[in-house]
């Protein structure tokens, strides 16, 4: 898709169709031509309300308000609405909040791209996205708005890569687990670094076994697809900072031999989530070139039944050499993150250290399905976060430790338990579990993100299309920025 910033009024561009966002209802406003008919239609402008007046060639959207998600989510379902259809090209005026502020614009652009996402791969009849051409006129809804030219293409630029690198994630999350296996999940890190700068390490059963991953191991043990530990690295000169992303990866959970009831398993091919975003995040800081010294680890791993399965009884030995005592198979993710992060660690020594995982069903019930769990021992990497996934569209809320509840995964015969004694606060003791293998140096610099709720979620909503989300992709390339703008150099 192209992007074309239009010097002149909206009324002056050719196009096959115009987007009219209406804000706040202001159905009065001097961009909304069409009253006495959206009157008719019944159209109130109401958050994500569509409107198409087909033979004027005129789509209106309602938006809560100027600011970036509200902005976001309309362009989305408006451009979502169009997918199938003929239209190639479409203009729409500029939506800014404040003077010199960029924020909405680049909302919108991210609400074109996200919003045109389809998923082909399976479909025999192929509906795709048409647009080719979005024409943004500098005629702002509001007047006296003094943003340059330059600062506007940056904000179109990035918000393009962005929004294509969730669209990237979300094409990873949404392939089956018969055609993303741990193999495949590392041609694709592969391929990536071959078209960027980046630089791509595959970690193979030997070198995993030379490692000493052996919890990670254990849970690949059963499947016919060998695990991988990819590494990505983002190495600019001078970096102003050094950030750790570890990903959970797993191709497909069936829980192990603690097998998942038939409901549960399905969308499992989801498990990848977290990997899959890290993949993401790493395209887009290459594209963006930040001057951030990013290094992406996925721990690509499919968790199956069978004769060499590892079992609930069985104690483990991590990484750090600490032991484990398995009693869930189906609490496999806190296992492969274990050895992971113990790897991250011996690798890079970090400023911040995040984890992104589709952890724990609990989150999901604690929080619901559009909100990620953002835990950690210290509150600023957390506050940072919860802070930039909000300016980013993407809702985090964090989740706090407590002294009483990592009581809960004390073992009696090994250093610590893979699942808790209670059924409450299945999150949080996951997040504690895997504190257990952040060593003293970065104790207070890692968050670990759950996003078991919104990474796949089976209908739309705001500017996610059924299925994979790409969540905590845009949240973490929007924490890096800021770190590139604000950070001195080291
Ligand atoms: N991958 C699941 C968590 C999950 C559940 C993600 C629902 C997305 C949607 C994870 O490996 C798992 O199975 N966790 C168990 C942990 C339990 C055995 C302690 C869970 O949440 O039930
Ligand atoms: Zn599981
Ligand atoms: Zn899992």
């Amino acid at each position: 898709m192209n992007f074309e910033i239009i010097n002149s009024n909206i009324k002056e561009i050719t196009s096959d169709l115009e987007i009219i966002i209406v804000l706040n209802k202001k159905l009065k406003h001097k961009f909304v031509q069409d009253k006495k008919l959206l009157k008719k239609a019944g159209f109130t402008a109401g958050q994500d309300e569509i409107c198409h007046l087909i033979s004027k060639n005129r789509l209106y959207v309602g938006a809560e308000g100027l600011k970036g998600a509200p902005i976001r989510s309309a362009v989305a379902t408006a451009v979502r609405s169009l997918i199938g259809k003929k239209y190639k090209s479409v203009k729409i005026a500029t939506y800014l909040s404040h003077p010199r502020c960029t924020a909405s614009l680049r909302a919108l652009v991210e609400g074109v791209v996200l919003g045109s996402y389809t998923f082909n791969r399976y479909k025999s009849n192929k509906t795709e996205n048409r647009i080719e051409n979005i024409f943004i006129s500098t005629e702002g809804y509001e007047e006296n708005y003094e943003v340059t030219i330059e600062s506007m293409a940056k904000a179109v630029h990035n918000g393009d890569i962005s929004a294509t690198a969730t669209n990237f994630t979300r094409d990873i999350v949404n392939t089956t687990p018969d055609d993303c296996y741990p193999e495949i999940m590392a041609n694709i890190a592969e391929k990536l670094a071959k078209k960027s700068s980046l630089k791509c390490n595959i970690l193979k059963p030997k070198a995993l076994k030379k490692e000493k991953m052996e919890t990670l191991l254990a849970v690949a043990r059963a499947s016919r697809h060998k695990p991988r530990v990819i590494h990505l690295a983002h190495k600019p000169k001078n970096p102003k900072a050094v950030i750790t992303l570890v990903g959970k990866g797993l191709t497909y959970d069936s829980g192990g031999l603690s097998l998942k009831p038939a409901d549960y398993m399905v969308t499992m091919k989801s498990d990848k989530s977290g990997g899959s975003a890290v993949l993401g995040i790493m395209k887009a800081v290459s594209e963006m070139n930040l001057p951030i010294e990013v290094h992406g680890f996925v721990g690509a791993v499919e968790n199956m039944i069978g004769g060499d399965a590892y079992k609930p009884d069985d104690v483990l030995t991590a990484k750090n050499g600490k032991t484990i005592e398995v009693r869930n198979t189906d609490a496999e993710g806190r296992l492969v993150l274990a050895d992971l992060l113990c790897y991250a660690q011996q690798e890079v020594k970090a400023d911040y250290l995040f984890d992104f995982a589709t952890l724990t069903g609990a989150c999901v019930v604690g929080v619901g399905h559009y909100t990620s769990g953002v835990m950690g021992n210290a509150d600023e990497p957390k506050d940072l976060v919860v802070k930039m996934a909000t300016q980013a569209g993407e809702m985090a809320t964090k989740l706090d430790f407590n002294r009483h509840l990592k009581k809960t995964i004390k073992s009696e015969i090994a250093d610590v338990c893979n699942i808790s004694n209670t059924r409450y606060g299945g999150a949080i003791t996951a997040g504690q579990f895997l504190s257990e293998f952040i060593d003293e140096a970065h104790s207070e610099k890692w968050a670990h993100i759950d996003i078991a709720g919104p990474a796949f979620v089976e209908h739309a909503w705001a500017e996610n299309p059924y299925g994979a989300s790409g969540a905590g992709v845009r949240m973490m390339i929007r924490l890096i920025e800021k770190l590139a703008r604000t950070i001195k150099e080291h």
